[in-house]
């Protein structure tokens, strides 16, 4: 039978195949997100989020150590502070739980390059992401405390912010504040299109983030929108991001590729949330599916749709993956 295209010529073997890939994935793109709460000693699972851990500062040493020798390069810190109120102000102290173990981890792994989540959702006792007025977060109110965040997460070591509390306005006020200090060449990752997601459940499970009254939507994302996230990152790009983010990931590809697409003079990074890994999880316990599988599936997904950086839960199995040859 004639037949001049048989696309699967190039399919016949696992070098070939290797060899015409059109995505490929490294190690180096890769962000772990971590949790640090206050204490010593304390190395303690995450319900919702099996495999996953809060770590005291002292033992998060030990996974740093683990991320460092598996090949990932760089971690998000979250904090879990012991002491939250109505305005956070456990977000910016010196002696804050993100500060103490940015402090002691770059001493221990200078190699490793630290990243923070700048809000104050796991800080305040009502778990809004800024200062309330009423019942509303007051968006303007909230910029100067975001600011103030991230320039002491900066002062304590962090080598970029990203800031995740969806305010207007606040990628301008955190660049102000660290150039005003002599931070200027500190970047910043906004997550710029971040949407009100279901799938942040068991992160704030673990956070203790979850809002005491309403919910996140008059700050996040409406998900049935892609056009409003060009506008957020577009805005962003103005007000002096370095890094635009997508998040979540997974149920979000359109998205990331239409930033990717869009903005292909700074990098798009994709953040593959709690309940995307949580699904993964529960259901290759159940072993209805091939865990390693989905997960190096999925990773390989998001950055086919454009994605330059991927946060996930699963980058330290990843790198180990991706050493293996299983993805690349
Ligand atoms: C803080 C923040 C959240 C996540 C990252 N930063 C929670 C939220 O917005 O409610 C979610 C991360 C995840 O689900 O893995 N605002």
């Amino acid at each position: 039978m004639e037949m001049l295209q048989r696309p699967r010529r190039l399919r016949g073997n696992g070098v070939i195949r290797n060899m015409v890939r059109e995505t490929r994935i490294s190690k180096n793109s890769l962000m772990y997100p971590v949790f640090v709460r206050e204490g010593s000693g304390i190395e303690e699972e995450i319900p919702t989020l099996p495999g996953q851990f809060r770590y005291s500062p002292d033992k998060l040493l030990y996974k740093l150590e683990t991320l460092s020798k598996a090949g990932v390069p760089s971690v998000m810190l979250f904090g879990i502070p012991d002491h939250k109120d109505e305005w956070g102000t456990s977000a910016w102290v010196e002696d804050g739980v993100v500060q103490k173990a940015l402090r002691q981890a770059k001493e221990a792994f200078p190699n490793l390059y630290y990243v923070t989540d700048v809000c104050m959702c796991e800080y305040t006792s009502h778990g809004h992401c800024g200062i309330l007025c009423g019942h509303d977060v007051d968006n303007d109110k909230t910029l100067p405390r975001l600011a103030q965040i991230a320039l002491s997460h900066v002062q304590a070591g962090a080598d970029m912010v990203a800031p995740s509390d969806m305010m207007d306005g606040r990628i301008l006020a955190i660049r102000r504040e660290l150039d005003k200090n002599g931070y200027e060449n500190t970047p910043i990752m906004s997550y710029a299109v971040k949407y009100a997601s279901s799938f942040y459940g068991p992160f704030r499970e673990a956070a203790g983030s979850a809002p005491s009254f309403g919910d996140r939507k008059s700050y996040q994302m409406d998900f049935h929108n892609r056009m409003e996230g060009v506008k957020e990152a577009e805005l962003d790009l103005q007000e002096g991001a370095d890094i635009l983010m997508v998040k979540p990931a997974m149920a979000y590809l359109d998205v990331v590729k239409e930033i990717a697409d869009r903005f292909p003079m700074v990098p798009t990074a994709a953040y593959s949330v709690s309940g995307e890994y949580a699904m993964i999880k529960a259901a290759a316990q159940k072993g209805w599916i091939d865990e390693t599988q989905v997960a190096c599936e999925t990773a390989v997904n998001i950055f086919r749709a454009g994605a330059d950086i991927l946060i996930t839960y699963y980058a330290q199995e990843l790198a180990g993956w991706i050493a293996e040859g299983r993805i690349g």
